[in-house]
């Protein structure tokens, strides 16, 4: 080795020594730092007891939390508010439901057109009265000797909406129908047609003297709606 090598190799090693003793004296001040932050703080547990030795059942003192007016007062409380949360509930679903079964029922003309009385003594037998109820016309119509037979007669069996005549009247002598074709909802014209009942003109639909679909388009037969007669000469629709 060449001397000028020899002094390079030992300035290194004298530098690599100064710098791993600084490193260590560094070292050495942080481990006394956190040994003398470690001993500084201290944690006092409220569950610890009052002795000395590690009691963990003793309870923390809540006195300052505690109710000085006594138990009863507490109650006289709470009923109080309980009752009266109640009582403010009660009132507040009553109106709701007050309001709202008002909104929701039938003004008084409406409830006047939901039945309509007929004085059956001025329809002479053999003619149709149209009359409107809810909107819609309805077809009553006295039937003749003739026109109870032949709708009784029918071979109701093999119709598009098979039906007898004696469940689409209460009286063979008053037919009372809907007057809205059950195709698309015109108005059929009465005593017309090819069976002598009603005809609807709209699309071609014949109806026999019982109301029921013959021929057209039409599917259903003639609704008959609620009726009743409360007297030999009256009816009553709805
Ligand atoms: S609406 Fe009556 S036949 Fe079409």
């Amino acid at each position: 080795m060449s001397p000028l090598s020899s002094t390079a190799a030992s300035v290194l090693r004298q530098g690599a020594r100064q710098q791993l003793s600084a490193l260590r004296t560094q070292k050495r001040g942080m481990a006394d730092a956190y040994t003398k932050a470690t001993t500084a703080s201290s944690y006092s547990s409220p569950f610890r007891g009052t002795s000395d030795r590690r009691d963990t059942t003793a309870i923390p003192d809540f006195k300052k939390y505690r109710n000085s007016g006594g138990e009863n007062t507490q109650k006289v409380f709470q009923y109080f508010m309980v009752g009266s949360m109640g009582a403010v509930t009660a009132l507040g679903a009553k109106a709701t439901v007050q309001d709202f079964l008002v909104n929701m029922s039938a003004s008084a003309d409406v409830l006047a057109q939901a039945k309509v009385e007929v004085d059956l003594a001025s329809i002479p037998e053999g003619k149709n009265v149209i009359i409107k109820w809810r909107g819609k016309p309805v077809f009553i119509r006295h039937r003749t000797e003739d026109e109870i037979k032949e709708a009784e007669d029918a071979k109701w069996e093999a119709l598009r909406d098979p039906q007898p005549d004696s469940d689409r009247v209460k009286k063979p002598e008053w037919l009372i129908m809907l007057g809205v074709c059950t195709h698309l909802g015109c108005v059929p014209i009465g005593e017309a047609g090819d069976f002598g009942g009603w005809f609807c003109p709209c699309h071609g639909s014949h109806y026999d003297i019982s109301g029921r679909i013959r021929k057209g388009p039409a599917p259903l037969n003639l609704e008959v709606p609620a009726y009743d007669f409360p007297t030999e000469e009256s009816l009553v629709i709805g």
